[in-house]
């Protein structure tokens, strides 16, 4: 009988996962695909370079897809995405052309707060942004104020806080913007915003989120310097970008999933080969190390300005006993795992003690409540979860049973309810499975393959 079965009906997907009898371990090199942010921003400032931007390693799921989509609308030329190769051809700052229609964001977040910047800088044209159902809920004025505040014209449901979005391009001024949150797809919008406009734009936030902005625009030509005291960075316009070489390194989001299955399956040794080891998204490494997971870092290396390394994870505990103790995750760590934080709720439902997460309220406004939906899903599957407003508090140790569980459409909801499901009695059905292929989808087959099933 296998393990992991996928079912599809229509276009809905439900991931079967049974317990054998005899017990599971996992086992194997498993390479991740391409990290979804640099996969974003590579073919974003492909598409605002002079000359040829050429990508290696590119995310092949829906969220990069969408962004493709909306840059070739906006006058860009993308080659069909493969992981391989993906060439663009730039247009140049501020030449982007008026699509005849709406762009559409799909389900990513990313792909339409970055976008906004970009569109608002560029004058005299009219651009029109939407999104799936899910992303039509997010709140936009995080970018759309600051936004206004250099200058822009932007109009939507809310006063601008819901898209669809309604944008006429402005000159805009330059802005030194103090971010209440800790947000990577803020401090990207306006510094996006900021190379058209003439002079210094700054961006200071609480806590630093993920560099992969400032790196990649330094690349690629722009003045960027960064205050790691502030947790400031600021870009010197009119910028000009020059066309460049990206490698995409695996993504540790992605790899995160097998992090924990590897910590929390007795018997597992896994290794993740090429993971993105960039110190602004290490904060899962940390975590789990800090509750007794046993994970090594091989083979470090630079690619193309982001760390890299493989990544071994193996479960020595014996089935019976916990594997892992519990902790506590909370302030500046956050932003460093912020998409990890489903999947690390999966580890400490298999944790000694109570573990608590606090100040992660964003999780509320991700693609779906990520609070409230592994809150629900785990304690259907046995474990005791309170909701806290800004994070979760889980019990360890109570067994998990396998049952019915909804992913809520949200990517990293669909995969943390699978592992969780490796270490539940019985037969879990993981409803709405498809969401999935947004940030990873060969998912289900790099599963079983790890179940010995390949
Ligand atoms: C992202 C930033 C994060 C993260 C998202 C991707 C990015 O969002 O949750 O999946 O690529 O900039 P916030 O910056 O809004 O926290």
């Amino acid at each position: 009988m296998p393990v992991v079965t996928l079912n599809v009906t229509d276009l809905q997907h439900t991931l079967t996962i049974q317990q054998p009898e005899s017990g599971l371990a996992l086992q194997g090199r498993i390479r991740i695909p391409g990290d979804k942010s640099i996969s974003h921003r590579s073919l974003m400032l492909g598409a605002l370079a002079q000359g040829e931007t050429i990508i290696h390693g590119l995310l092949l799921g829906e969220d990069p897809r969408s962004t493709a989509e909306c840059f070739r609308a906006l006058g860009a030329t993308i080659s069909e995405l493969n992981s391989e190769e993906v060439r663009v051809r730039g247009i140049g700052l501020g030449n982007l052309i008026e699509p005849k229609d709406v762009l559409n964001s799909g389900n990513s977040g990313t792909t339409l707060r970055l976008m906004l910047g970009i569109l608002a800088s560029h004058p005299d044209r009219f651009f029109a942004v939407t999104g799936d159902a899910s992303l039509r809920t997010r709140p936009m004025s995080r970018v759309v104020d600051p936004l206004k505040q250099m200058g822009a014209q932007i109009w939507g449901r809310r006063q601008g806080a819901l898209a669809p979005l309604a944008i006429q391009g402005q000159t805009l001024h330059p802005i030194h913007y103090r971010s209440k949150i800790a947000s990577a797809q803020v401090k990207s919008c306006i510094l996006l915003a900021g190379l058209m406009a003439e002079g210094q734009t700054t961006v200071t936030e609480p806590a630093l989120s993920r560099d992969h902005s400032e790196r990649m625009l330094r690349a690629f030509g722009a003045q960027l310097t960064t205050d790691p005291e502030t947790h400031s960075a600021t870009v010197t316009g009119p910028a000009h970008l020059t066309g460049q070489t990206v490698v995409v390194p695996g993504d540790i989001s992605s790899a995160a999933f097998w992090l924990v299955a590897g910590a929390i399956v007795p018997g597992s040794d896994l290794t993740i080969e090429n993971v993105g080891v960039n110190p602004t998204r290490t904060g899962i490494l940390e975590a789990l190390q800090s509750m007794g997971a046993n994970i090594t870092l091989e083979n470090p290396r630079d690619v193309a300005g982001e760390p890299v390394a493989d990544l071994r994870v193996r479960c020595l505990s014996h089935s019976g006993s916990l594997p892992l103790s519990a902790c506590t995750i909370s302030g500046n760590l956050i932003p460093r795992l912020i998409d990890e934080i489903p999947i690390l709720a999966v580890a400490a439902v298999f944790a000694e003690g109570t573990t608590v997460i606090r100040d992660a309220a964003e999780l509320r406004v991700k693609e779906s409540d990520r609070i409230k939906a592994m809150a629900t899903e785990l304690n259907h599957l046995g474990a005791r979860v309170s909701e806290l407003p800004d994070g979760l508090e889980i019990i360890g140790g109570t067994p998990l049973y396998g049952t019915q569980v909804d992913s809520y459409t949200d990517h990293r909801i669909a995969m943390s309810l699978a592992i969780a499901a490796l270490n539940a009695s019985g037969t879990t059905h993981i409803h709405r499975a498809e969401a999935a292929a947004i940030s990873y989808p060969n998912f289900t087959a790099t599963l079983q393959q790890i179940c010995g099933e390949y």
